[in-house]
């Protein structure tokens, strides 16, 4: 078992968890993943590392509750433990010899980014973080990223923070100021992902994407991470998670990303996945 050392809120929909598992704490690196499960009925879910502290043998999770497991989990309390916290998954996120660096993150997206900031700083790249959010009440880890960046900007879609507008404005803007990155990598919502990637397309910056398609089993073995890349489909548990953004179809990845729409809120609903959204 593996026991929950703390848990707490960082928004109405997102909740930070600290996870005893010092076997993960001391192997675990920026853009890795853990697939845990609750208990034994309970679905296995990834969940990409936001932080680790390998002395106190500690890994730090942030996640949405947005389906039925999250929003089990959102319930549980410091004391409880998970059955199963495996790990770490997929592969490192390729920083070594950045030296200037944009780390964009979408919302949620923000808390996966967090660690590859955060490393890039320590080992001394100039970082710009740009993190994006519906509205100033969404805002995450600003704290947090602001101890381990050169520069943070932080829009909001409302405005309501004073900087309105999408991340992808704020990127072309440090680009058109002289920004020169040599890298950018962006995690969030794959549309983001996608004009990411479409804005660094013609300096022709360094861009990798972190996919976070459907994933069953996390070892390669189920097919169903599927992510379109140039003219091949890899798998985002056992080749990504990380990507070239210039290659992602993400046309492709938003068309499967919706197709197991249907089960996922039978599920949370405690329906019979068969019965459908419309019985
Ligand atoms: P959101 O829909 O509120 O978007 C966050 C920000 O992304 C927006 O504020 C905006 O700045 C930017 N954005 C959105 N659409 C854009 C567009 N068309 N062009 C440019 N920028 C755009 O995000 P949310 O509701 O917090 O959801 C988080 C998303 O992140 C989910 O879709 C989740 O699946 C995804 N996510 C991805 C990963 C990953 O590893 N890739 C990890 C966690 C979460
Ligand atoms: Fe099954 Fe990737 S999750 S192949």
């Amino acid at each position: 078992m593996y026991p929950i050392e703390q848990v707490e809120a960082l928004n109405p929909e997102v909740t930070r968890m600290v996870v005893r598992a010092p076997e993960i704490a001391k192997k675990i690196k920026p853009g890795q993943f853990i697939m845990l499960r609750i208990d034994e009925v309970g679905e296995r879910i990834p969940l990409t590392m936001n932080d680790c502290d390998p002395e106190a043998g500690t890994i730090t999770i942030i996640f949405q509750a947005v389906g039925a497991t999250t929003m089990r989990l959102a319930q549980m309390k410091a004391g409880d433990a998970l059955l199963d916290f495996a790990g770490p998954l997929g592969n490192p996120t390729e920083l070594e010899g950045a030296k200037r660096a944009c780390v964009i993150g979408g919302g949620l997206g923000t808390a996966i980014a967090f660690p590859q900031a955060k490393w890039l700083y320590e080992h001394g790249c100039e970082v710009d973080v740009i993190t994006g959010f519906r509205n100033v009440d969404l805002v995450l880890l600003e704290d947090e990223i602001d101890a381990h960046s050169t520069r943070q900007i932080i829009m909001t879609d409302d405005g309501s923070n004073g900087n309105k507008g999408l991340v992808t404005q704020a990127l072309q803007q440090r680009i058109d100021e002289g920004a020169d990155y040599d890298l950018v990598l962006a995690v969030g919502p794959v549309i983001m992902m996608k004009f990411v990637a479409a804005t660094t397309k013609p300096y022709g910056i360094k861009t990798l994407v972190s996919m976070n398609p459907l994933m069953i089993d996390g070892t390669g073995m189920c097919g169903g991470c599927r992510v379109k890349v140039g003219d091949e489909y890899l798998h985002a548990c056992v080749d990504g998670p990380d990507f070239d953004g210039h290659l992602v179809d993400f046309d492709d990845a938003m068309r499967r990303g919706v197709m197991y729409r249907t089960f996922e809120s039978a599920a949370r609903e405690g329906r019979d996945c068969n019965e459908g959204e419309g019985a």
